[in-house]
């Protein structure tokens, strides 16, 4: 049987499920306001930027980053996002990032590629949290706000202990959306302290 929310994402217009982690988020946490300038991390193919760009209602900005292309047909063309095509582990692609800062708000749905292998993954998934929490650390005004994606199992009470140094309040949120046989975890940082 079909997922229920793939059938509701093809539906409403989405190219990706994960729309709804985003979209469960932001109705709990009110993450996302008009007039921010928001950076989209491991946005491909684009669902959680079309989404974002809803809510901002036409005041402010997304910037969106990720090594594939998106999906351009199904969001309304990629100029829209700001797109930068590129890993973010190479310094080339955070230099392109840094000429789009400051952010109020950094998102990171970023996820490796899996292998099958728990440990490969946690710890590939360790390093991109661990890249977004420099980016944020640099790119990100005080104040601001941070989502970022982690595979528990490895060491995600690293990267807990990192956000909580860097922001007032830190929640770690577990989507309905995803996927029952997940292992992933979002954690929210808010307000970045100065
Ligand atoms: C789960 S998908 C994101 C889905 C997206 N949030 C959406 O709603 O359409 C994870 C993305 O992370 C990207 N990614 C993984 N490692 C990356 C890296 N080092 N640099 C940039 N993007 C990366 C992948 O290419 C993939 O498109």
């Amino acid at each position: 049987m079909e997922d229920p929310y793939t059938i509701r994402a093809r539906k409403e217009g989405y190219p990706a499920r994960s729309v709804y982690k985003l979209m469960e988020i932001q109705e709990k946490f009110g993450i996302i306001k008009p007039g921010y300038r928001v950076l989209d991390i491991g946005a491909s193919p684009g669902s959680w930027a079309m989404y974002t760009l809803k809510v901002l209602k036409g005041k402010g900005s997304v910037t969106t980053v990720d090594k594939e292309p998106l999906i351009s047909s199904q969001t309304n063309g990629i100029e829209t996002f700001n797109f930068i095509q590129g890993d973010i582990l190479e310094k080339s692609t955070e230099q392109k990032i840094s000429g789009r800062a400051p952010f109020d708000l950094i998102l990171s749905d970023a996820a490796p590629e899996t292998t099958g292998n728990r440990t490969v993954d946690t710890a590939r998934s360790f390093g991109l949290a661990e890249k977004v929490i420099c980016l944020a650390e640099e790119q990100l005004r005080a104040g601001g706000n941070l989502v970022v994606k982690i595979f528990q199992g490895g060491d995600e009470g690293e990267i807990l202990n990192r956000l909580r140094r860097l922001f007032e309040r830190v929640r770690a949120y577990h989507p309905k959306a995803s996927r029952s046989d997940s292992f992933e975890i979002f954690f929210i940082g808010f307000g970045k302290k100065t």
